[in-house]
């Protein structure tokens, strides 16, 4: 982990962020436009993971966590969803939402729990996830920031 270096996404990573995601079976869409709320962990010059977050006020949608394959297990996915995690606070997001069909028994780890549907405020189901990318049977989890 020591040589890993952690930094926000700029417009110019799109294409080495879509291919992290794709190879992990993540939708690609409507990520690009959340890439500036992305963090990005690098090795040796090398993207191995990514976690984003779309912000709608003082709500926010947790997406596109991925590491890369060969790199699982060293704690990096835990890395970025923290630090991605923590920038939403300071940006004054106060209720995190996930939808994932991959790891719903991942996320319990960062105090995420089930909620349904229903539960999901209006301000988030505007995201692409809901209208399209991410299918009915996903798991929804909230987590409230304090
Ligand atoms: C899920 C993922 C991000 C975890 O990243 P990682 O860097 O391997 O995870 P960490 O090293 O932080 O944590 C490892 C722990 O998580 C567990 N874990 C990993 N993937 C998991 C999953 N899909 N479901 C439940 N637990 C999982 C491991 O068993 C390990 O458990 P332990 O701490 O008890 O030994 C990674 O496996 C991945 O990219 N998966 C494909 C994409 C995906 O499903 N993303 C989540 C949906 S948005």
């Amino acid at each position: 982990m020591s040589a890993v270096e952690f930094r926000d996404a700029s417009s110019a990573d799109w294409t080495h962020v879509a291919g992290l995601l794709a190879g992990a079976g993540l939708p690609v869409a409507g990520a690009a436009d959340h890439l500036s709320h992305f963090v990005l962990a690098f090795s040796a010059g090398t993207l191995v993971a990514c976690a984003g977050m779309e912000v709608y006020g003082e709500y926010g949608l947790l997406r596109s966590v991925a590491v890369a394959a060969s790199e699982r297990g060293k704690g990096l996915g835990a890395a970025v969803v923290g630090r991605v995690l923590d920038r939403a606070r300071t940006e004054g997001v106060r209720e995190v939402i996930l939808l994932t069909e991959t790891a719903p028994d991942y996320f319990p780890r960062f105090g995420f729990e089930p909620i349904t549907r229903a539960d999901v405020p209006e301000a988030v189901k505007v995201s692409v996830e809901f209208t399209g990318a991410c299918c009915a049977s996903a798991a929804v989890l909230r987590l409230r920031l304090p």
